[in-house]
């Protein structure tokens, strides 16, 4: 994908001010870092590793790469995460501090204390244990944003149970997959969820996954009463959080585990097959999701930080569950929409919890643009957001325009604004400004985080001198990093890895470009056919096969155009088995199909626009000729050659919306 506008505006006249006394402060403290991995690689790690992070047991080795690439880290060293994100703090003094601010859907506060914070991952860790879960045992969680859903993860993290978080926007046969895939052997989720005024079912979407078959491994559905409203229920599986939290004791002495351990898995999806499970450890992730706080966000004890992802994604796991908790910090927690009540929410809660640290994605700012120039009440300058110092972004491409308009309004022209490159595998900030370091330029992410060797290449794996494109790669192992794939280490191998670029290189799947003076890194976008749609990250292979699974179609494609809200919109072309609709057929056809890929997959996954034709178009040799359909989804006169294509009188059929 591209970004919308390539025209930086007035960008050029803010000039946004470098922090004071950051944790990394000054381009000569970035270099020393830089220097000192580049001298010392592991030697580098050891010391980020024992300063960040509480070991039970030393580790003695740093890397282990006779394996490569399921690199190992720290793996002779023992820590447990929840032990780091918790007892850490009390032991530091900072019991009574606040962890986290929770603020309903309907504005209702709740403040927890770091004290109250471990007591509640406690009791719910004795429950898991008490149910039969234990180390190693995989545990689904499906929550909606809340308290409850980062102690589920904290729990799962207190008795070495891997969890595999699956957001709340996901369909029954989505979590249902992704639970068979796991082997889960039990889930925590709630009643409903709120967003928006409107609830939402959670648990009855549960019942419906495990009435799919093959979890007969599920022996506890754990259930937060979120609304009290009405619910299925089987006896023996299902329990009320609560009351499985009162049962026990307020303590849990925590399981500690080899650094390699996996600490969660996380499904996202890639081009091809189904939503990959995305292995992390727990040492090296963790290291990275503290230091990053500190580097990348340059976090205090007197910052308000928030981060308004979903803990369904990586950015909720690392930047909201373990991040801000293995520092000690005070964050935020919002459980709605930025919409309701009304456009100006995220900035009235700024001003209400007088928020330090701020990070959102492009789509959220490009929407709050609109609602904004349409009505000053909801307008960021109608609020005092004066308690702001940085901003982050993170998902898909910031254009100059919504980053100027964030700089501008949002931060008042003094706030960094920190453009964070990185993806679910790597686990944590891999290219992005550190606030006290980098001069900013809108719409690049810019450096390298130190020990982290981003580099561009062509497709036989040779860098490429700056100001000329490539495939953005890493070519060191870091610690964070993807472990493997669940129970496909080979579509890791080759996925990551590829033979093409000398099997040592970790392709990150993006295309970017380095600027010929300062070095800058911009990325591109996806090289691959993963969808960017408002930063939910979505393969066009999983929307073609939810739609060729609906009994009336033949045969379905799917790709990306440029969107100005959500950064990309999916089109589905489609080809019926019985003739082309036209018309109100058409548009009736179009809403079936869309609904049963709200079903498949879930609502973020419907196209938003569906074209029918008669026929795909294909090469003589029955490939789908995906560049013609990405012109004709831009509304582009097809000026291409077409004469390769065995049926060209389809394409002008696809080129009206149903
Ligand atoms: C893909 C990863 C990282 C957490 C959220 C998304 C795109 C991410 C940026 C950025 C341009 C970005 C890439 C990447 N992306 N951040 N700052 N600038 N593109 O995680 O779902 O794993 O998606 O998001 O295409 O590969 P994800």
């Amino acid at each position: 994908m591209s970004t919308i506008d390539t025209a930086p505006p007035d960008s050029t006249a803010l000039q946004i001010p470098l922090a004071r006394n950051a944790s990394i402060d000054g381009m000569d403290a970035y270099r020393a870092l830089v220097t000192e991995a580049n001298q010392d690689y592991e030697a580098f790690w050891a010391r980020l590793a024992r300063e960040h992070l509480a070991w039970h047991r030393p580790f003695t080795k740093v890397l282990n790469d006779t394996d490569a690439p399921f690199y190992h880290w720290f793996e002779d060293g023992e820590l447990n995460a929840s032990y780091n994100c918790l007892d850490r703090n009390l032991i530091n003094g900072l019991a009574e501090k606040t962890a986290i601010v929770f603020e309903s859907d309907d504005g209702k506060l709740t403040h927890v204390t770091y004290q109250a914070l471990y007591h509640r991952v406690c009791r719910l860790a004795n429950a898991l244990r008490a149910r039969g879960v234990k180390k190693g045992d995989r545990v689904v969680i499906y929550m909606p944003m809340s308290v409850e859903g980062v102690v589920a993860m904290l729990a799962c993290a207190r008795i070495g149970a891997p969890h595999s978080v699956v957001f709340g926007g996901f369909s029954a046969k989505s979590l249902h997959e992704r639970i068979v895939d796991i082997g889960a052997c039990a889930v925590i989720t709630a009643d409903e969820q709120v967003r928006a005024g409107k609830t939402l079912p959670l648990k009855t979407i549960v019942d419906e996954a495990l009435a799919m078959g093959g979890a007969a491994g599920i022996k506890t559905v754990a259930i937060y009463r979120r609304t009290g409203g009405q619910i299925p229920w089987i006896n023996e599986r299902d329990k009320w959080l609560h009351e499985l939290e009162a049962a026990q004791p307020d303590t849990c002495e925590p399981e500690w585990v080899g650094a390699e351990h996996p600490l969660f898995v996380l499904y996202t999806s890639g081009s091809t097959g189904t939503p990959k499970g995305v292995q992390h450890s727990t040492g090296g992730y963790l290291l990275w999701a503290a230091a990053t706080m500190k580097w990348t966000f340059d976090i205090k004890p007197e910052d308000v930080f928030w981060c308004t992802a979903d803990i369904g994604w990586i950015t909720g796991h690392t930047y909201i569950c373990y991040g801000p908790t293995a520092v000690g910090a005070t964050q935020v927690i919002f459980e709605g929409v930025p919409t309701y009540p009304n456009a100006g929410r995220f900035w009235e809660m700024i001003q209400r919890h007088k928020v330090s640290i701020f990070y959102t994605a492009p789509t959220a700012i490009r929407s709050l643009i609109k609602s904004a120039d349409a009505n000053h009440a909801v307008h960021p300058d109608s609020f005092d957001l004066s308690s702001l110092r940085l901003l982050g972004t993170v998902g898909e491409p910031i254009n100059p325009s919504a980053w100027t308009w964030y700089a501008r309004h949002v931060g008042g022209g003094r706030c960094p604004v920190l453009d964070t490159f990185w993806q679910t595998e790597t686990g944590g900030h891999m290219i992005s400004p550190l606030p006290g370091v980098t001069p900013l330029v809108p719409g690049s992410c810019t450096l390298p985080m130190p020990g982290i060797d981003a580099a561009i290449v062509d497709e036989t794996g040779e860098e490429v001198p700056n100001g000329n494109g490539g495939v953005l790669v890493i070519r060191k192992p870091w610690p964070s990093m993807i472990r493997t794939i669940w129970g496909n280490p080979e579509r890791f191998r080759q996925g990551y890895f590829p033979g093409e670029l000398g099997g040592k290189l970790y392709l990150a799947g993006d295309g970017a470009i380095r600027d010929r003076d300062t070095g800058y890194f911009t990325i591109t976008g996806r090289i691959d056919d993963v969808l960017n749609v408002s930063g939910h990250r979505l393969g066009t292979m999983e929307i073609e096969s939810a739609l060729a699974a609906h009994p009336l179609v033949a045969e379905a494609a799917v790709v990306g155009r440029p969107d100005e809200t959500a950064g990309e919109a999916i089109v589905a072309f489609v080809v019926l088995k019985a003739e082309r609709p036209s018309g109100a057929d058409a548009k009736r056809v179009a809403d079936e199909l869309r609904a049963w890929v709200g079903k498949e997959i879930g609502p973020i996954a419907k196209p938003k626009d569906i074209r029918f034709g008669d026929a795909m178009p294909k090469t003589r040799s029955g490939k789908v000729v995906r560049r013609l359909l990405r012109s004709v989804a831009k509304g582009e006169v097809i000026s291409q050659d077409t004469s390769t294509v065995e049926n060209p009188a389809v394409i002008s059929q696809f080129a009206d919306a149903a």
